[in-house]
């Protein structure tokens, strides 16, 4: 089975300000500001990158933007290009989360503009899939998620998409405090796999790393990363504060 890095990420989503993102980038850059054996992204809200950037400096700690606009620049108010979280040194950018998609209208095609920015501009998209509940219970998850890892995904060269990261999360998992079960995520990480050997190829499928998302916490990260297609967490709750963050860090190198 081919290598892949375990990769632990916080989205902080709409939280924090300056001052406390800043607090809490220094609290985990204590603790793991040498840890090289799992990539540790964090991604605070855009007002905050800069001065979560100025934190980390000189650590292995990555840090990435939460959404960003397909476009360079121009008339987009309110928008954030990949060019400009370039400009920031920014490594990552979370894209579909499925926050962007159910309240902003993302589809899937959006997305995929995006990841291809973002890849353009040598930005690592952590692209994100998952199915609601209701899709769930229907029966059509695996269809489903299948649909928006192809449309998500189009187009992407092989060598970009060793780039890309891709983040599962159920969407009935999210901040809800259920989790999908090892054997759940599992099932969904091994047909993200197989589809992305039939998007591109098989090496390009080994090679990408999965992300599982969705109430991720020390408590349950051990038996979700254990299985073979979990690569990482994706993590909202957990990441808001530096104990539990840095708790996931340690359980993925120990499962490395
Ligand atoms: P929670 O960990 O709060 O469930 O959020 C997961 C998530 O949406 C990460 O992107």
């Amino acid at each position: 089975m081919k290598f892949r890095k375990r990769i632990i990420a916080g989205n902080w989503k709409m939280n924090k300000t300056v001052s406390e993102a800043t607090e809490l980038a220094v609290a985990i850059r204590q603790e793991l500001a040498e840890t090289s054996d799992v990539d540790v992204v964090l991604c605070p809200p855009f007002t905050a990158l800069a001065a979560v950037a100025e934190s980390l400096e000189g650590s292995t700690i990555s840090f990435g933007a939460q959404n960003m606009h397909w476009e360079a620049s121009g008339a987009y108010t309110g928008e954030i290009s990949p060019v400009m979280l370039r400009g920031l040194y920014c490594h990552y950018v979370i894209l579909g989360h499925s926050e962007r998609r159910t309240y902003f209208g993302e589809t899937d095609e959006i997305v995929n503009r995006k990841a291809q920015a973002a890849l353009a501009s040598t930005l690592r998209p952590i692209v994100c899939v998952g199915e609601t509940l209701e899709e769930r219970e229907s029966g059509k998850h695996i269809e489903i998620v299948a649909k928006q890892v192809h449309g998500s995904l189009a187009g992407i060269a092989e060598a970009d998409l060793k780039n890309t990261v891709l983040a599962y999360e159920p969407v009935w998992a999210i901040g809800t405090g259920l989790t999908a079960s090892p054997e759940q995520a599992q099932e969904m990480h091994a047909c993200i796999r197989k589809e992305l050997a039939v998007l591109c190829s098989q090496d390009a499928a080994d090679s990408v790393r999965i992300q599982y998302g969705g109430s991720m916490k020390p408590s349950n990260a051990a038996e979700l990363l254990a299985q073979p297609d979990i690569d990482g967490g994706l993590i909202g709750g957990a990441s808001l504060e530096a104990r539990s963050f840095v708790e996931l860090v340690k359980i993925a190198k120990e499962r490395n």
